[in-house]
């Protein structure tokens, strides 16, 4: 069945356990293949056959967003992305004298560092000219891809401008 998602790619960071893993579930029923992404594989591949016995189509990518590298990773194995969805994030609570920089530096790297990185990384592909693949063009070139193009370029100018760098 085709549906207005159908043909299109949504990245949900987090996908493995809790909102994301609902919000993954929800674009695969909406037609959209789901690239689910977490750390832990076994959750990764619950996630996908839960997807899958529904009728869904997704795949898993493992990756740390702590690490820099491992988030580049993530955007090119990921390919062309309609929908980032960044959910994941981490939240270690501790009183001010006892808190850590390393503690800082991973919350700074996994919730501000990464969700910029990706944007970095894909919002300029979901701004290329229509049709970026015959694949969408079928499912959904005819639909509105003016009012598409015209917001993700406002997103690829606002990232473009703030963080240059980050998707390298
Ligand atoms: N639940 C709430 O009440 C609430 C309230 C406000 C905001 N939020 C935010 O909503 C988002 C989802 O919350 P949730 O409660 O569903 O979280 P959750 O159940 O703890 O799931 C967190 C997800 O993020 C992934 N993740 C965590 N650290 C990661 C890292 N370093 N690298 C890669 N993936 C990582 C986990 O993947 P793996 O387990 O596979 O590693 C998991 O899929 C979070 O950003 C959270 O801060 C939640």
């Amino acid at each position: 069945m085709s549906t207005e998602l159908s043909g299109s790619t949504v990245l949900v960071t987090g996908g493995t356990a809790g909102i994301g893993r609902t919000v993954a579930l929800r674009f695969a029923a909406l037609g959209a293949e789901v690239v689910v992404h977490g750390r832990h594989a076994r959750r990764g591949a619950d996630a996908v056959e839960d997807i899958r016995a529904t009728g869904g189509r997704a795949r898993f990518i493992a990756a740390d967003l702590a690490d820099p590298d491992a988030v580049r990773r993530l955007a090119a194995e990921a390919g062309e992305v309609d929908v980032l969805v960044n959910n994941a994030g981490m939240y270690r609570f501790a009183s001010t004298p006892e808190g850590t920089t390393e503690m800082f530096d991973t919350h700074m790297a996994v919730n501000t560092r990464a969700p910029l990185q990706l944007v970095g990384a894909l919002a300029p592909g979901m701004a290329a000219p229509w049709p970026r693949s015959h694949r969408q063009h079928e499912h959904r070139g005819r639909h509105h891809p003016g009012a598409r193009r015209r917001s993700v370029r406002r997103l690829q100018g606002r990232a473009g401008t703030a963080h240059p760098h980050l998707g390298r």
